[in-house]
């Protein structure tokens, strides 16, 4: 392999979720969620970048920029609108969907579940209810049958410790907005059974398929004194539904930023799970999400560390961090690094991000270590949660008026990666 050079095969693609860019997805908890006065929704969703209509375009100008692949999801939302009840005409737009994305030599990668849940799911309490596991794995069995063998790679559940922590932690204003451990951690039992089943039906209704989790990663760093609240976060955050990989075909790796956990000496309660109450929810909520401010992208005159518009730490190199800690975990499973970006107004910073993420993971492949792929977060910009369309993470913006869409440097640059599978490659225009 050349220094810059990556594996023959190699995924390069792009990723988006249905609610952030399909628009109208009224039947979904976080259409409630966004319209409810009190959340902390900056805006709703609204028409979204009506990708819900203009996907063809959108994957031949992904494919036409030079990408293999293309992430995506799938509603729940749209397809079960009511309880056992399934929507032909959904399943069809779907099915035409991964049809049209194919058709542009784009391999389709689908998300069976980011994020959101229809309303009456989430009426019966969400991912804490225990019946919530199996509603889901019916409505994986009616989605994955319909889409017949026009699919080779599933994510079940996205995130799941971003959805238990945001959602039911409490912590990053995600529905349906509960607090505490008991609830965290309730929910992450549900979602970790939801992705078993959802793998094992999967894998009975299209053997070769491959099935994976996609799995919100950070580069963790603590002085002696943080570390025990550091890995207590980590193994709450991460590591659980990392070993909830072990079956699996792939893993999916999404990295943004590094988090650091600093205290001035240990705590080594923090550790006794019985003991891991209400001042870690205060402590790890300080210092991740006090962070998410959505903030300028400057450096921080308090601490001098420059951040992005999320208000998380640059350091495109984190996913290097968390790849090798997937295969720690997860020795010899294949990665996939399906999310990797930056919210910036500033295309050439993420050039300079993808550019230095690109050459740390190409060290990590240098290690052994089975990355398969790359897919940046996101192709559009688009509507970010509870932080609405001021996140800026696409590599290709949208008029939202006009719904004009416009490539920016940063999409030739990395397409141009992407069709050459070499790294060397510097003009962007
Ligand atoms: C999620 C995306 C989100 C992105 C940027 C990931 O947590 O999968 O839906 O937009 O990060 O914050």
């Amino acid at each position: 392999m050349a220094e810059l050079e990556f594996p023959a095969g190699f995924l390069w693609g792009t990723a988006t979720a249905a609610h952030q860019v399909e628009g109208g997805n009224s039947n979904s908890d976080w259409w409630a969620w966004e319209l409810r006065p009190g959340t902390p929704c900056k805006e709703p969703s609204g028409a979204g970048i009506d990708h819900y209509n203009r996907y063809g375009r959108d994957a031949e100008m992904l494919a036409g920029l030079g990408f293999n692949t293309y992430r995506f999801s799938v509603e729940w939302a749209r397809i079960e609108p009511r309880e056992g009840v399934f929507d032909e005409v959904q399943l069809e737009h779907y099915r035409r969907m991964v049809a049209a994305v194919r058709n542009c030599k784009l391999v389709p990668m689908v998300t069976l579940n980011h994020f959101t849940l229809p309303i009456w799911v989430a009426k019966q309490g969400g991912w804490l209810a225990e019946a919530t596991p199996a509603l889901f794995e019916r409505y994986v069995r009616r989605t994955v049958e319909a889409l017949d063998d026009a699919v080779d790679w599933y994510c079940t559940i996205n995130e799941p410790g971003v959805v238990a922590y945001g959602g039911y932690m409490g912590a990053l204003g995600f529905p349906p907005g509960t607090h505490g451990v008991a609830n965290w951690k309730r929910a992450a039992m549900g979602l970790i059974e939801g992705h078993r089943r959802a793998r094992a039906t999967v894998k009975e209704l299209r053997p070769g398929a491959r099935v994976g989790q996609t799995h919100s990663m950070q580069e963790w760093e603590s002085n002696a004194g943080g570390r025990p609240a550091m890995e207590y976060a980590r193994r709450m955050g991460e590591d659980i539904y990392l070993e909830a990989s072990k079956e699996d075909d792939f893993v999916g790796v999404q990295t943004y930023t590094r988090a650091r956990l600093d205290l001035p000496r240990p705590i080594g309660w923090l550790t006794k799970a019985a003991l891991a109450v209400d001042p870690i929810e205060k402590l790890v909520v300080s210092q991740t999400v006090g962070r998410q401010t959505g903030g300028d992208p400057t450096v921080d005159a308090r601490d001098g560390i420059r951040r992005t518009q999320m208000g998380y730490e640059f350091r495109p190199q984190a996913v290097a961090a968390t790849v090798r800690r997937a295969a720690e975990l997860l020795p010899d499973k294949p990665i996939v690094v399906t999310e990797h970006g930056i919210a910036t107004a500033d295309d050439g910073e993420r050039i300079e991000f993808i550019t230095e993420g690109l050459k740390a993971l190409h060290a990590v492949l240098g290690e052994g270590i089975p990355v398969r792929g790359y897919i940046h977060w996101s192709a559009f910009d688009n509507f970010e949660w509870a932080l609405g369309y001021a996140m800026q993470f696409g590599l290709i913006a949208v008029d939202r008026a006009t719904q004009e869409r416009t490539p920016k440097p940063s999409a030739r640059f990395l397409g141009a990666i992407a069709r050459a599978n070499y790294l060397g490659v510097t003009d962007p225009t």
